[in-house]
């Protein structure tokens, strides 16, 4: 609000400066043209009635008819405008002078005047315009007439004008303050954003005609103004809040009525499994639960999955249910269980031979069977059963997330209509061509037109998804509003860049020193005290570019030999999806090229390469990217990676370097990363090379950069985007259902 008022401050003062500039110029200005067009008048005025007594006059002066003369003047000064005539003789004594000749005027000072051309004077009844006309005839001896106006309605008609002109400049000053400050006062965005679709020709509501060719290079110049503004006015509005846990909790409250939430996903966030006679909770791998999971411990709620843990089912209350996380318990988990024919076909089969390869382009087939369809549909309606036995109103909020339901949002919009159903799709979507090799494309696109809002991490993949829709389905599209309408529904479909919680000062507070953390880790992996570690963290999946990753660490070290016996790069893949063929046969093959590599530059006491195929907690996790001197994350494609976010946030001492893929919607953000294409060994091993050997001012300054980015564009601010749109699109829904009722009979 302070910052508004300075703004509008920063407008109005100049605006008062040129407004009292502009009257100190103009008034003097008025006055001089004023006098100037009267005089001219007078001066024509004055011609006028010496022709006009011109003959009179003369004929009167002939006979030395004085009365004559006399008569004729007080007849002639009867005007209203002409005070006195007189005659001027050439020897410039005044004769004939009318009644209310000025006393001080004579015929020497009024041809003085007339010499100068300035035909006004100061008499002791007020301003004169003095003219001295010769007659007609123009005779050596005849005299000249010697006309006086009044001046003095000037000088009032002069000092009206002023005060127009003065009334003018202040209503004209009022109006432009109050347009600024209203402006000001507007949603800036908003307003910015309008203008610049009438800068573009689009207009506020419908598009309008382009603006004309020759309007080309004002709008160019205009837009670029505009953009200049917004900057300044950014800027001068100081950053944004920070989006935190509070501020979501906040967001919840007053924006959705603290609204219960409800997330599905296949994968659940806590696994209890059986570890002899101990169960033990498991955190998964998944870049999924990693962001959802503290947006539900802030919002509260209850998550639906897929129960997969192999003590699951013993941990559960009667309902299915566990309050996680635990020992904090700060939302419910719903358990669903699937058979084992569900999980073959509906998740091994149709989500993940079929759908998870069809939307990364890592040259892996996808498999459509018939029978994974059928399976895939199912667990869809089972779980959009579920949605409506958890749900505690007729309208939730439901998070749905991933390409295992892209049917239910279809579904679950049939069972409650009301609901507010947000989809996101956390792999990339391919290009129209691609997804349309899939057998059933078109229901998949109708399930996920039944959402309110659907998210993607990137435009791109927006983008990718509306042309799919256009291609394969009978709907209206508004680019413009980034909508879809298919069978009277309208889906948002908008870009939402995911990210992970920023850790507290506690939390980092909590973590060994990075000095440590080196120590342990090169202790581990036998590395000498001088070597330099790079660190790869991945699910064990074909779209991650492992392989692209270590034939890129064999060339670097066949390119730069020195590094043999100083350098290792240690490899954890947590194991998943190891029931699919593609995926072994993937495992195995990165286990070969990593013994090979090993044989070639390896000792006995040295092993450049060292892979761990184990999942690992956080803990130890943060414990392998504070150790590092470089984070290598090389997908072949990836929605967004967070692994290079989590390497970011726990170097809270500004060192280590990102090497990231162009590939992974994480690059979009982290520009400050060495990004690379992975299918490029040479160079992927010279990136990899300069990482390793960036002085510590490089790797501070982009590592810094890469943390504010990380910092701000936080998971909070993800779920906190996505909840508020939902927030602005269920108030439309109301009232339009309000109108609806309203028109009812
Ligand atoms: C990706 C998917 C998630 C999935 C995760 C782990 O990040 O987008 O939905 O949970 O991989 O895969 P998994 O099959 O083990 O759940």
């Amino acid at each position: 609000m302070r910052t508004t008022l300075r703004l509008q401050l920063r407008f109005l003062l100049p605006l008062a400066l040129v407004l009292v500039a502009a009257a100190y110029l103009t008034l003097p200005l008025v006055d001089r043209l004023t006098v100037r067009w009267f005089a001219r008048d007078l001066d024509l005025r004055g011609d006028l009635i010496a022709n006009a007594l011109s003959d009179p006059l003369e004929n009167a002066l002939a006979t030395g008819d004085t009365a004559s003369v006399d008569a004729l003047f007080e007849r002639t000064v009867l005007d209203e405008r002409l005070l006195a005539l007189g005659l001027c003789p050439p020897d410039n004594r005044l004769s004939q002078p009318t009644r209310a000749f000025p006393a001080e005027l004579d015929c020497a000072q009024a041809a003085r005047l007339g010499e100068a051309r300035r035909p006004l004077f100061k008499a002791a009844t007020g301003a004169v315009h003095v003219r001295v006309q010769p007659l007609r005839s123009a005779a050596p001896q005849a005299p000249r007439l010697l006309l006086v106006h009044d001046f003095s309605f000037v000088e009032h008609r002069s000092k009206d004008t002023r005060g127009y002109l003065l009334v003018l400049i202040v209503a004209m000053g009022a109006a432009m303050a109050l347009i600024t400050v209203v402006v000001a006062q507007l949603s800036w965005r908003g307003w910015v954003a309008g203008a610049r679709a009438v800068l573009r020709g689009e207009g506020l509501l419908r598009p309008l005609s382009p603006p004309p060719p020759e309007f080309a290079p004002i709008a160019v110049e205009l837009r670029a103004r505009l953009r200049g503004l917004e900057d300044e006015y950014r800027r001068a509005r100081g950053p944004e809040s920070a989006w935190n846990a509070e501020r979501l909790r906040r967001l919840l409250a007053t924006e959705l009525h603290d609204q219960e939430i409800i997330v599905v996903s296949n994968r659940e966030p806590y696994l209890h499994e059986r570890d002899g006679d101990r169960i033990v909770v498991r955190r998964p791998a998944s870049g999924l639960v990693t962001a959802i999971e503290p947006v539900m411990r802030a919002c509260s709620g209850t998550w639906i999955a897929h129960g997969s843990g192999s003590a699951d089912r013993e941990s559960v209350d009667d309902h299915d249910r566990v309050r996680v996380p635990p020992g904090e318990e700060d939302y419910t988990l719903r358990r669903l269980w699937l058979t084992e024919d569900e999980e073959q076909g509906y998740y091994y089969g149709f989500a993940n031979e079929g759908v998870w390869p069809l939307c990364h382009a890592a040259h892996v087939r996808p498999v459509f069977r018939e029978s994974d369809w059928r399976r895939y549909r199912a667990v869809n309606r089972r779980f959009a059963e579920a949605v409506v036995v958890e749900a505690r109103s007729e309208d939730p909020v439901v998070l749905m997330q991933d390409y295992h339901f892209a049917l239910l949002p279809a579904m679950l919009r049939e069972l409650l209509p009301r609901a507010t159903i947000i989809t996101f799709w956390h792999i990339p979507w391919p290009s129209p061509e691609s997804f349309g090799i899939c057998p059933w494309s078109q229901e998949l696109l109708r399930g996920m037109l039944g959402s309110t809002i659907l998210g993607f991490h990137t435009k791109h993949h927006c983008r990718n998804f509306m042309e799919t829709v256009d291609r394969q389905l009978e709907a209206r599209i508004e680019h413009e509003h980034d909508t879809i309408s298919h069978e009277g529904k309208e889906t948002l479909i908008e870009s939402y860049p995911i990210s992970i919680e920023w850790p507290s000062p506690e939390v980092c507070a909590a973590w060994p020193a990075a000095k440590l953390c080196r120590e342990r880790v090169f202790a581990r992996f036998g590395l000498r005290s001088d070597a330099r570690l790079a660190a790869g963290v991945d699910r064990f999946d074909y779209t991650k570019g492992i392989l692209e990753r270590l034939h890129a660490v064999e060339r670097m070290l066949e390119k730069y030999p020195e590094w043999t016996g100083r350098f290792g790069f240690v490899q954890i893949a947590a194991p998943t999806r190891s029931a699919l063929e593609e995926y072994r046969a993937f495992q195995a093959r990165i286990e070969s090229v990593t013994e090979r590599i090993n044989t070639r530059f390896g000792r006995e006491d040295y092993r450049p390469v060292h892979l761990v195929a184990e999942h690992h907690d956080q803990d130890a996790l943060i414990e392998l990217y504070r150790a590092a001197d470089a984070c290598v994350v090389t997908s072949l494609h990836d929605g967004m990676n967070l692994v290079s976010k989590e390497f970011v946030a726990a170097r809270d001492d500004e060192r280590g370097v990102l090497v990231l893929s162009r590939y992974a919607g994480a690059a979009r953000e982290m520009t400050e990363a060495l990004i690379v294409n992975p299918y490029h060994v040479e160079e992927t091993a010279d990136a990899l090379q300069r990482a390793i050997t960036m002085p510590a001012e490089e790797q501070r300054v982009r590592m810094a950069s890469l943390r504010d980015t990380v910092r701000e564009y936080n998971v909070y601010r993800w779920a906190g985007r996505m909840l508020s749109d939902a927030a602005r699109v269920r108030v439309r829904e109301r009232i339009a259902d309000r109108v609806a009722q309203s028109r009812e009979p």
